[in-house]
């Protein structure tokens, strides 16, 4: 069964809500008619209502980086799942490493995230991927199997389906060094095997697994060629309309 290919970028904590308008009224003629295939931004909070306004119509998911895993409650300073579908927006990532890394997200709080936003139908992206340190280590796949099975904890076999989840190893953020296709692909492979034990093989073939690390337009083609590379996790070059509207086309 052919997934459908995703294209996502994730801005960070970049754009207010008016920049972001701008960048999707740019985005939208330059991805008009692709409809082989799913692009999705993954916008900050304050950006949220204006950027699935702006989306509305276009087949363009806009998604949060990150929710608290109670409805409501008292918890200063964070957001719900229900907020998050209430300002219109449909996805959200879920332990991207630098939520790892600075805010204490770990395979257990990524859990009880997942499972928050799959109770609201939130298209959640589970981020995991090993550091230099491990990799140099020769621990990479060790890393990645704990964190697989830590985030997806008490997922069923049809939630794992249906979810994407994104191989970012840390080294290559932000970095200009990307993973080549093949260490890419190699790691995807590795990825679904375990899902296969974990959730069964129907689940991981459907499971859609993105790359995300330095993907630029001039490498996107030959990491999305790679079997087990369903679309790419953009930061930087989600940034401007043009440089990502040339990855969503990385076919053309
Ligand atoms: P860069 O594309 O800037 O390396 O960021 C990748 C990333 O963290 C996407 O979530």
């Amino acid at each position: 069964m052919a997934r459908e290919p995703f294209l996502a970028g994730n801005w960070k904590m970049y754009k207010t809500g008016d920049e972001a308008v701008k960048f999707i009224e740019e985005l939208k003629p330059l991805i008009r008619g692709l409809d082989d295939r799913r692009t999705a931004l993954a916008a900050p909070a304050t950006a949220l209502r204006q950027a699935a306004e702006a989306a509305a119509g276009s087949g363009l998911i806009v998604g949060a980086q990150n929710l608290h895993w109670a409805q409501e409650g008292a918890y200063t300073g964070e957001i719900s799942a229900s907020m998050i579908k209430a300002a219109g927006a449909t996805m959200v990532i879920l332990g991207h490493s630098e939520r790892r890394q600075f805010f204490g997200d770990d395979d257990a709080l990524v859990a009880k995230k997942l499972a928050a936003a799959l109770a609201a139908g939130l298209l959640p992206v589970v981020c995991l991927g090993e550091n230099l340190a491990e990799r140099e280590a020769g621990r990479a796949f060790e890393v990645l199997a704990a964190q697989l099975q830590g985030s997806l904890a008490g997922a069923t076999p049809e939630a794992v389906a249906g979810l994407v989840l994104a191989y970012e190893p840390v080294w290559a953020i932000g970095t200009g060094r990307t993973a080549t296709a093949e260490q890419a692909q190699q790691a995807h492979e590795f990825l679904r095997g375990r899902l296969a034990e974990l959730f069964g093989r129907p689940a991981a073939e459907a499971t859609r697994i993105l790359y995300g690390g330095s993907v630029k337009p001039d490498n996107a083609k030959s990491l999305m060629e790679r079997p087990d590379i369903d679309g790419v996790l953009v930061g930087g070059a989600s940034l401007k309309a043009d440089s990502f509207a040339k990855i969503v086309r990385y076919d053309a």
